[in-house]
Formats: structure tokens, C-alpha cells, sequence
């Protein structure tokens, strides 16, 4: 394991406290200052620590978190040297090259950068009113998105928390509209006595999709299942026939594969039933922004709504997710506020389209993620990301590692024999620190599942970490 010395809180240089309230502008500056200073040593020192936790610092944080609240004020800058010794050790690397766990983006450092002056704005973004500039950030934002992804223009949006609420969302839009079309207005009377709404999704539907069907009152196992091929697809033909208000979810990216349903005869047959069209489209739809591989997202445009992340694939800091609805007044019904907040500015007022009131500023990570990349940056991040990956599956396939998915984008699902060994080699990784891969079940088995979703790595990071995963299987026993 990679290690580094416990940092303890550094004595400070300037002794600042609020017990006045009142700081001193000079003290401000400099706690920024020291604030700015240690993420750029703690992000500079990425690359020599470990990808998982330092070893030991978990605890030792737990150690020193295990104090009663203070009795008074504290030094300013004490406290901030409590979070970056105790703190820093104790997160995992992901804001490094090496680390392929879930689906993780790297925040691009313009975005970080954004995200603390947007933090020193410290705006209530939720109208025009209470933020003139992030209401224009975000307008911007929304259609830079748009743009990039090649979605109707007059799609209305929301940004919000990530792909969860971006789902909840777009499926409030969905479920009042398809009940609304069968006269009957979800709004006022809630689902009590409403007619059914028929869901239909496909067997490897992510589990966010479930959590928020439920949160909905739609019921987690109301839903019926269309079968999927062995990369999670949906299987087109034989679908069944759509009668009443229904709602058919389709998936740009398994969390898995990385494989896309065929969105060109599912959308043909869901609207031909007159249904509303979601995708989650939480990291997959960015394959859009890619000329070489957008043909992957074919026939996804033709949708109603479009659920995705921010903070995977548009490399934003957490957290940021992004909710598009083709009908503005769909999310305006389910989402609008009471008249008490109606502010008459004649501007869009974020209030109006998100399931948030009081927010932060989102609008100005993504509009700085698009604005610094440009199409052809953006179109790049996703294009290398999906050559590393390949780079990933080749490396360990020429080695005898199995891989089990068709590496169509940026995931790569492995096995190395049985799975206590696999499970061994995922260990073994873990442990290694030299990067970071986790675990999965795919088809009844256990693999490892690699995402490359960063603008952080590196080609040399990934030879890196092949070499480390190749040396975890030797070891494993093979
Ligand atoms: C396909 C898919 N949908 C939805 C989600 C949920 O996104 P979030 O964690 O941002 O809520 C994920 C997260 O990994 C995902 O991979």
C-alpha cells in the first residue's frame, strides 16, 4: 500500500475566529488563500498516495471525529487543517487518473475553479430574482447541453442533484401528463382513484429508475418487464400491446455493458401506443457529443424526456444531474410552485421546472465544463475515455482474462475464472492503491467493473493500472 504521513493540523500563521461573527476581510482572504493552497497540494498529490483510502486514516479520522460538539467558537484555520489531515487521507483518489469504481468523472479543474467562486457567490438560485446571473448561467447552460447532445431545442430543463433526480423529475412530467391525457389531474387529487399507469422498462433498468418509480407512487414492482439480450438490451419486436396511460423507459448505457436499447423500434412502438418516451441516459447519452460514436444513441433524440448526469461524463464536481423534458409545459405542470413565489419578472424562474426551491449553483460548473471544452473537447473526453477502455479489455484479454461485455463504450466488465478469485483479484487491486476498480454481479457471476469516465486519466494511467490488475491476477493463483 502506498502511504503518506499523517498531515496534522498545521499550526496556523495567522490566528482568525468569528466569535464576533465578524471576520476581518484580510482573514477571509487568507483562510481562502489556505483553503486553495491545500486542494492544490492534495490534488498535486494524487498521483503519489494511494487510490483507496490511505491506510489507517478512515480510522484515525474516526478517532478524532469521536469529540462532543465544541462549547465555543474555534480558530478558522484550525478547523481547516482538521479537515485536510484528518479528512484528505481518509477520501479515495477519485478525483485522480487511477480510480474506475461506479461511474465516476473527474471535476476538470476549470469546473472546480467555478465551483468555489460560485461558492464565494453563495446565490439562491432559484429565480431570476435571486440570482440575475446564475438564472443567465443557466439558461445557457441548458441549451449549450442541448447543443452538444443534438436534443430539441425547445426541451425545457432542470438541473439538479444527479441522474436520480433527474429521472424523478422527468417521470413527475411523465406521469402527470399520461394521466392528465386520461383526464384525470394528478396535481390536485393525487394518485388516489387515478386510472393505472402501465410502466414499462427494460430487465436491466438501472436501480435509480425503481427507487424513483417508487418515490413517484408508481410502485417499484408495478412495472412490466420487457426481456434484454446477454449486453442488458431490450429485445426488440414482440412488445407488448400499450393500452391507457403508459410510460416506456429506455436505457443509453448500462451501468454494466455500457450497452444502449435499440431506441429506433422501441420509440416507434411506444409512441405508436401513444406512451411517453423516458431514457436514462445517465453517462451514455454523452456519447451523442461524439461524432464516432453517437451512432450508438441512434433514434434517442425521438424521446420525451432525458435523464443524465453531469458529474459522470461532463466531469463536473458532485453534484449535478441534468433533467430535460421535449414539452416545456409537461415539467412546468409537475414542477411549478405556488403563486406566492411568482415574481413576475417575465424571466424563467428555476423554481418553476426543478423539484427544488432554494438551490446552488449548478448552472455554473456545466456552463464552465461546456464553455472550456467546446464541442470538439467534449467529443474528445468521451472518445479517449472509450479508447482507454478498449485499451483496458484488450490488455487483460491478451493475458486470458475473460471479458464479458462487448466494450461499446467507456465500461468494461471482467472475470478472472471463478468468482473467489475474482473477488480475490478485486481485492487485491483495492489494496494495491495503485488504482482502483470495483465489483459487479453480470449474469449470475462476479466481475470487476472498470468505467473510464475521467478527463484525469492518463494513457500512462492506464498502462499503470493495467499492469497492477495483470499482477493482481498472478497473484490470485493463475
Ligand atoms: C445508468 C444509470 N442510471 C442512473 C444512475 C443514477 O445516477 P446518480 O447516482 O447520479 O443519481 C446511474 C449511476 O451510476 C447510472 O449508471
Amino acid at each position: 500500500m502506498l502511504g503518506i504521513a499523517l498531515p496534522l493540523p498545521l499550526p496556523c500563521q495567522r490566528r482568525v475566529s468569528i466569535v464576533s461573527a465578524i471576520m476581518e476581510k484580510a482573514d477571509t482572504r487568507h483562510l481562502l488563500e489556505d483553503a486553495a493552497r491545500r486542494a492544490a497540494d492534495y490534488l498535486e498529490g494524487l498521483d503519489q498516495r494511494s487510490v483507496g483510502a490511505v491506510e489507517g486514516a478512515a480510522e484515525r479520522l474516526a478517532v478524532a471525529l469521536d469529540t462532543p460538539l465544541p462549547d465555543g467558537p474555534g480558530d478558522e484555520m484550525d478547523v481547516l487543517g482538521f479537515l485536510d489531515g484528518y479528512g484528505s487521507p481518509a477520501t479515495v483518489a477519485s478525483a485522480g487518473g487511477r480510480y474506475f469504481g461506479f461511474v465516476t468523472g473527474g471535476a476538470i479543474p476549470a469546473t472546480l475553479a467555478a465551483n468555489i467562486l460560485a461558492g464565494a457567490w453563495d446565490q439562491n438560485c432559484f429565480s431570476s430574482v435571486s440570482s440575475p446571473a446564475v438564472a443567465m448561467f443557466e439558461e445557457t447552460a441548458l441549451r449549450w447541453v442541448k447543443e452538444a447532445l443534438g436534443l430539441p431545442p425547445s426541451a425545457e430543463g432542470a438541473l439538479v442533484t444527479g441522474g436520480t433526480m433527474a429521472h424523478f423529475t422527468c417521470l413527475a412530467a411523465a406521469r402527470n401528463r399520461v394521466l392528465n391525457q386520461a383526464g384525470w389531474d394528478v396535481d390536485a387529487k393525487g394518485l388516489f382513484g387515478a386510472p393505472e399507469i402501465t410502466v414499462i422498462v427494460g430487465a436491466e433498468a438501472h436501480a435509480s429508475l425503481f427507487k424513483v418509480l417508487s418515490m413517484l407512487g408508481l410502485g417499484r414492482d408495478r412495472v412490466t418487464i420487457l426481456p434484454v439480450d446477454d449486453q442488458g438490451r431490450i429485445r426488440a419486436g414482440n412488445f407488448p400491446t400499450i393500452d391507457g396511460p403508459a410510460i416506456v423507459c429506455l436505457q443509453a448505457g448500462n451501468v454494466n455493458s455500457g450497452a444502449f436499447d435499440p431506441a429506433t423500434p422501441i420509440t416507434d412502438w411506444a409512441r405508436a401506443g401513444g406512451a411517453w418516451i423516458h431514457v436514462d441516459g445517465a453517462f451514455g447519452i454523452w456519447a451523442l457529443a461524439s461524432p464516432d460514436l453517437a451512432h450508438l444513441a441512434d433514434g434517442y433524440q425521438a424521446a420525451d424526456s432525458w435523464a443524465m448526469d453531469a458529474h459522470k461524463w461532463l466531469n463536473v464536481p458532485y453534484d449535478s444531474g441534468v433533467a430535460l423534458v421535449r414539452d416545456r409545459s409537461a415539467l412546468a405542470e409537475a414542477m411549478a410552485i405556488s403563486s406566492a413565489y411568482l415574481l413576475a419578472s417575465g424571466n424563467r424562474d428555476a423554481i418553476n421546472f426543478t423539484p427544488d426551491a432554494s438551490r446552488r449553483a449548478r448552472a455554473i460548473e456545466v456552463w464552465t465544463a461546456l464553455k472550456s471544452l467546446g464541442r470538439s473537447g467534449l467529443a474528445d473526453l468521451v472518445d479517449r475515455n472509450c479508447r482507454q477502455a478498449r485499451q483496458f479489455a484488450d490488455g487483460l484479454r491478451e493475458e486470458g482474462v475473460e471479458i464479458l461485455n462487448e466494450v461499446v463504450l467507456n465500461q468494461v466488465v471482467a472475470a478472472f475464472g471463478n468468482d473467489d478469485r475474482t473477488n480475490r483479484v478485486i481485492s487485491l487491486v483495492q489494496e494495491s492503491g495503485e488504482c482502483w476498480c470495483g465489483g459487479t454481479h453480470w449474469h449470475g457471476r462476479v466481475a470487476m467493473r472498470i468505467s473510464t469516465s475521467s478527463w484525469a486519466t492518463t494513457d500512462e494511467d492506464v498502462a499503470r493500472s493495467l499492469a497492477a490488475i495483470l499482477k493482481a491476477h498472478r497473484e490470485s493463483g493463475g
